[in-house]
């Protein structure tokens, strides 16, 4: 699955994070194998203990084969271990406390992509599937809220007698559905965390399952009369929005730096627009098609549902959400979990099921707050980021987010800036890979490795300096390496800028030349 490429690099855990100091290797060996969690919390499980050593390339054997992750390289000493908790009488999550041998006294919690189960806990079902969901609410509420939240408390408790110190501040990173993790968390446990990495995030999920899932009604499937081909996806139609969009920047790279400026007149694909005879070009159904796509979606009565997509996404919503087939996470929501109708028909998907998604809102799994005051209140930051060239998520709901929690604020951006800073990037798909200088410490796919940890480069980093320090970030330099491969070299950097500031050309130099571009603030949408 797409998700994966971007999951965080220390898979599968409540890390305590490492940095100077510790007893030698036998005795924390010892020490690790000597550990019972089991007899600190009741009712755990427990699953594996182990020493592993820096370098062990591990194995996750427990995962479910759908989780796409074989394996993961870890680079330093650490007391693995795997626990089962119960959460209710029909329900329970799984998931690793990763201990390493020398301790900052940090703890670093992660989370999950689409409905899966497999990062972090397993949000209390394993797997990408939604079955488990089918006629037990106590699975949803894990899924929900509760794994995470549950986690983070057993997680802490067991740090602090593992190594018989306090907890220090205590993080959470994740992406998409991970990303409204953090968000869901910050609203309703404000003190679990003191630092919330939310890329991308999946708030507004009931709508956002919604919008996923009016997508094939629009296309059919793939023999369906009038289909558009992914072959025409990415070529005339991604050539053209790059026609009218790319250039609004000052700069012809193939990035629209700014989706809010960017609105496709789809007419012009039109064959016999302007009286051209270009092959290159729709019929008019297939024109009406794409201009339901580009639209804002809404409900009967005009009012938003939820933004429209991300133009330049079509690269890969080509093979994704506008490809023919009923996308599968948004299906096992609807049949699962909203509709409890497993032979339910994803053709047959119209508003009436996006109303009753909206009033069943099962587990409360929204995350649609106006306000993260409490969380405010406790001190704690939020960086959030957002691929501005996403297919599944569209950043714009990014933006319709933190004019919601700045509308709270009577739009102060200074009130704004003390807890939650908001940055989009340019020619960055689904929570990593793109053109653009997406690198930004965000985990999961190698180049993040060869960023400096710094709060410059990299959002963990300036998450932690920002909590600790009071430096909070005013942008981030993304980094591009050559076919996304370090080996290769980094080929450009660029400044990616809080919302509501604007990354902007300044007309001259090299464009692919950092110092050619500023932040500009423009005051929002
Ligand atoms: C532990 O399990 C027992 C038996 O199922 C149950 O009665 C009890 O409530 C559980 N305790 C906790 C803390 O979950
Ligand atoms: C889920 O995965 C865990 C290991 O992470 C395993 O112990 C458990 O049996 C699995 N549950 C199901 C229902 O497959
Ligand atoms: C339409 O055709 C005119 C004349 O050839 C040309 O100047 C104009 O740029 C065309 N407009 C578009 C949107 O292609
Ligand atoms: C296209 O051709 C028709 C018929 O010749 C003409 O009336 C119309 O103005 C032309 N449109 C454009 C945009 O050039
Ligand atoms: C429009 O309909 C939506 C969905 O039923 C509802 O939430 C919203 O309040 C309505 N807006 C207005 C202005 O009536
Ligand atoms: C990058 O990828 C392209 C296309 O696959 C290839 O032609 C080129 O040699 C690669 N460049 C480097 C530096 O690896």
């Amino acid at each position: 699955m797409a998700q994966i490429a971007w999951i965080l690099s220390a898979a599968h855990l409540f890390l305590a994070l490492a940095t100077s100091g510790g007893v030698g290797a036998v005795d924390f060996k010892s020490k690790c194998l000597a550990f019972k969690p089991e007899s600190h919390i009741s009712n755990v499980t427990l699953n594996r203990l182990e020493y592993v050593t820096a370098g062990t390339n591990l194995a996750f054997s427990d995962n479910d084969a759908s989780c796409n992750r074989a394996s993961q390289v870890v680079n330093i000493d650490l007391c693995r271990v795997a626990l089962s908790v119960p959460t209710s009488q029909r329900s329970g999550f799984h998931y690793e406390l990763w201990l390493p041998e020398t301790w900052n006294g940090r703890t670093l919690a992660t989370g999950n992509g689409g409905i899966d189960g497999s990062f972090g806990t397993n949000n209390g079902h394993n797997g990408t599937s939604g079955t488990a969901f089918y006629e037990n609410e106590d699975v949803v509420i894990d899924f929900s809220w509760r794994a995470l939240h549950t986690s983070v408390e057993v997680g802490r408790k067991l740090a602090s007698l593992f190594y018989d110190e306090d907890i220090g501040k205590s993080y959470y990173i994740g992406c998409s559905l991970g990303g409204r993790q953090g968000i869901g968390n910050a609203e309703k446990f404000p003190e679990d965390f003191d630092g919330i990495v939310a890329g991308a995030p999946a708030v507004d999920f009931n709508s956002l399952y919604s919008w996923r899932a009016s997508f094939f009604p629009i296309t059919g499937d793939t023999t369906s009369e009038d289909f558009i081909s992914p072959n025409t996806w990415k070529t005339t139609i991604h050539e053209e929005v790059l026609r009218q969009c790319d250039i609004i920047d000052g700069v012809e790279d193939g990035i629209i730096e700014d989706p809010i400026l960017c609105h496709v007149d789809t007419q012009q694909l039109l064959c016999g627009f302007n009286n051209t005879t270009s092959t290159n070009c729709l019929n008019a159904a297939q024109v009406k098609k794409v201009q339901a796509i580009f639209s804002d979606y809404l409900w009967p009565n005009g009012t938003l549902l939820y933004p429209r997509v991300n133009p330049g996404g079509e690269l890969l919503a080509a093979d994704g959400l506008y490809s023919g087939k009923a996308y599968g996470p948004s299906v096992d929501w609807f049949k699962y979990v909203i509709l409890g109708e497993p032979s339910w028909n994803p053709a047959t998907y119209a508003l009436d099921d996006a109303a009753l998604a909206v009033a069943k809102n099962p587990a409360d799994i929204d995350t649609w707050p106006s306000s993260l005051g409490a969380f405010q209140n406790h001190g704690g930051k939020i960086i959030t980021y957002h691929g501005q060239q996403d297919q599944q998520i569209s950043s714009l709901n990014s933006v319709r987010f933190w004019e919601r929690l700045a509308g709270e604020v009577d739009f102060d951006l200074e009130r704004m800036d003390t807890f939650y800073r908001f940055f989009r990037i340019p020619g960055m798909y689904h929570c990593g890979t793109g053109p653009g200088a997406w690198t930004v410490g965000q985990g999961g796919s190698a180049p993040a490795y060869a960023i400096p940890f710094d709060k410059e480069h990299n959002v963990l980093a300036a998450i932690v300096d920002w909590v600790e320090k009071g430096a909070a970030p005013d942008e981030i330099v993304g980094t591009k390496f050559v076919n996304d491969s370090i080996a290769a070299g980094v080929m450009y950097q660029h400044r990616h800028c809080r919302y509501p500031y604007r990354s902007t050309y300044s007309g001259t130099g090299d464009a692919l030349d950092m110092a050619s571009w500023h932040c500009v603030y423009f005051g929002g949408y």
